[in-house]
């Protein structure tokens, strides 16, 4: 056994200990953040600052292993202040820590973490309702979206990001937009609303306002100067890349809501 000094306490620890678990063992608190019992230990937070009087040093205490006559101190103003500064600079450079790298890289601000969560627990309805918040047409963008998010997705750094865009699409596939199920309900009980929007193109923009606004409680007009909707959707993307169905099933949705589409009208 060893012997050594915290706070001129004079305690034993077995020789293999750090002074973190010395001092913890004989009921001395000293916080720490990135240490985790049990875990390959790679000091990195500093929260866990001590002072080693042997060497007159500031120790992560968490790396230090006990040796026989040390003494220690883990209240001093100095070991305070030394713990104050490294909880500052952490807070001052955490991106990706506080909101998920995905996303932040999500171009919309789409609560993805959220999302994936409902989808493990098998609460697709749910998880569509979540990406609805931010995202009008999911199953469109299931099949087109870049995913800025899987770049940005910490899973890269052990293999392979989470497949965010194929799991949108699918909770597009399975969810049921419960807002939007209202609204059409409501359309057809007490028809068209006393504000309204008359909304020019039925692209993405047009379909994206139109959806909102009628969840907002707004009569929406779109004025279409093609035979269909869905513009550079329908017109400018192949169809192997984006199923012409998929498109219809967004803007059947959006109809049943009680939108109104006015189709081969060009607006000068
Ligand atoms: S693992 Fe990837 S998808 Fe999941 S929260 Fe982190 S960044 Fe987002
Ligand atoms: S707990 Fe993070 S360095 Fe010790």
């Amino acid at each position: 056994m060893i012997k050594l000094k915290i706070n001129h306490i004079e305690i034993t620890a077995e020789e293999d200990m750090t002074v973190l678990e010395a001092a913890r063992q004989a009921g001395i608190d000293i916080p720490s953040l990135c240490f985790l019992k049990g875990y390959l230990n790679n000091p990195s937070c500093m929260v866990c600052m001590v002072k080693d009087k042997s060497t007159d040093t500031l120790v992560p205490s968490c790396g230090l292993k006990v040796a026989e006559g040390m003494e220690i101190d883990t209240s001093s103003e100095e070991v305070s202040t030394s713990r104050r500064q490294a909880i500052e600079m952490l807070l001052s450079d955490h991106v990706g820590d506080c909101v998920a790298p995905c996303t932040l890289a999500c171009p919309a601000g789409m609560d993805i973490p959220h999302m994936n969560r409902l989808i493990a627990e098998a609460k697709f309805t749910e998880a569509l309702n979540i990406i609805k918040e931010d995202i009008a047409l999911p199953y469109i963008l299931g099949y087109i979206c870049p995913a800025p998010c899987e770049n940005a997705c910490r899973r890269r750094q052990i293999d392979n990001p989470a497949s965010i865009c194929l799991l949108k699409r699918f909770a597009a596939e399975e969810g049921e937009d419960k807002r939007a199920a209202e609204a059409a309900r409501l359309h057809k009980e007490t028809g068209e609303a006393t504000k309204k929007v008359a909304i020019i193109g039925s692209g993405p923009a047009g379909l994206t306002a139109a959806y909102y606004l009628q969840l907002l409680g707004y009569s929406c007009t779109i004025f279409e100067r093609s035979p269909e909707a869905g513009g550079t959707l329908r017109y400018d993307i192949p169809e192997e890349q984006l199923p012409r169905n998929v498109i219809d099933m967004e803007v059947d949705l959006i109809r049943s809501m009680g939108v109104n589409f006015h189709f081969n009208t060009l607006i000068t």
